[in-house]
């Protein structure tokens, strides 16, 4: 393929860094993105995704947020300026019936979110290394709520503010499946660009 063929650069930009830098986000800036989340598309037009939103130092929401994720992501969230749960409605409301995209939508609004960060100069990064049900108790998260990922967003900060082992983490080289691996036109056989 011509090397000048590429991706739209908020894509290229876009990654999921652990060193965060603490400044507060501006706030017309966290609306732009969270409203770019509500336009995301989905079955049926459910909109099945919740987001609880805490700034660090404004409030209590941060920390129980913080108090949530595993040791290992606490290491390196504790300066992101934002963290936040998504949570999944579970059933539609129309009829009650099971969604069974109660947590693909909520990842399509998560993507949209990322880029309008992206585009924002800011970053971030998800997590499923987080409890659930430590989730549901701490935020009082009704029956037929689930949560699906935690994330922290943010400015980017210097990676020496790391431990040394997460610090090694950021530099490994972005690796990804083959085009060929992933986009078929017959089972397991690569569509042709
Ligand atoms: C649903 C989801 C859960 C993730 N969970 C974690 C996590 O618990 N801890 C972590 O450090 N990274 C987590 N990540 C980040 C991924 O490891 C990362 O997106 C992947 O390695 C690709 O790197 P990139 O986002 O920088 O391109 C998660 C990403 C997603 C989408």
């Amino acid at each position: 393929m011509d090397p000048n063929n590429k991706v739209h650069e908020l894509i290229e930009k876009r990654w999921s860094p652990r060193a965060f830098d603490s400044r507060e986000i501006e706030r017309e800036k966290l609306w732009r993105i969270f409203e770019a989340a509500r336009r995301a598309p989905s079955s049926f037009n459910e909109q099945p995704w919740r987001f609880i939103v805490g700034e660090k130092q404004k409030g209590e929401t941060w920390n129980k947020v913080f108090s949530v994720l595993t040791e290992s992501n606490q290491r390196w969230t504790i300066n992101a300026s934002v963290l936040g749960l998504i949570v999944g409605k579970s059933n539609f409301t129309k009829n009650d019936k099971p969604n069974k995209h109660k947590f693909y939508d909520p990842g399509q609004a998560a993507a949209f979110l990322t880029f309008q960060a992206t585009a924002e100069d800011l970053y971030v990064h998800q997590m499923a290394g987080f409890s659930p049900e430590e989730a549901v108790k701490v935020f009082n998260i009704p029956a037929g709520y689930e949560p699906v990922t935690a994330f922290a967003l943010g400015y980017i900060g210097k990676p020496d503010i790391l431990p040394e082992d997460i610090r090694k983490m950021e530099e490994k080289k972005l690796m990804r499946k083959e085009l060929s691996e992933i986009i078929f036109s017959e089972w397991e056989i690569p569509f042709k660009f």
